[in-house]
């Protein structure tokens, strides 16, 4: 009787454990995807922000500059390489990003962008 208790014991545990390994690399996947991780937030506020804000809608300086509202339609309803292709080699006063990030941090952080729609 006592030797059955502990046997469901362990296997209640090793479901724990599966459960919880199944979590872990679930969420390590959906980083994997592009998914707007924490790394790509990080790097709009340092990289971004400046000019279109840490909303999207744009900085004082970045309205000076005539930002586009990144939450916007006009924006939002461009392609993920469209907006890609733009932040890569710069148009009018927004300045190309393609020598200071990698093209997985770009496409990063257009997936951040889709998150302030
Ligand atoms: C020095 C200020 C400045 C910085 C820094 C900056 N931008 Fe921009 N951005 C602009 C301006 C100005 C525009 C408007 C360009 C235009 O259409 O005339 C713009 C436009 C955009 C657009 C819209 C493009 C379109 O075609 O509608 C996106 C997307 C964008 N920026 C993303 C980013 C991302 C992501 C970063 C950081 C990696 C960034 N910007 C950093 C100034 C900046």
């Amino acid at each position: 009787m006592r030797r059955e208790c502990r046997r469901i014991g362990i296997r209640l545990l090793t479901a724990a454990a599966l459960l919880a390994f199944g979590l872990s690399t679930q969420g390590a996947l959906a980083q994997d995807h592009g998914g707007a991780t924490e790394a790509s937030k990080t790097l709009f506020g340092s990289r971004c922000a400046m000019c279109h804000g840490a909303d999207g809608h744009g900085s004082e300086m970045g309205k000076s500059l005539k930002v586009k509202d990144l939450t916007s339609k006009e924006v939002q309803s461009q392609s993920d390489a469209e907006l890609e292709h733009v932040i890569a080699e710069g148009k009018n006063n927004m300045p190309p990003f393609k020598d200071s990030l990698k093209k997985e941090e770009i496409s990063g952080v257009v997936q951040y962008l889709r998150t302030l729609k």
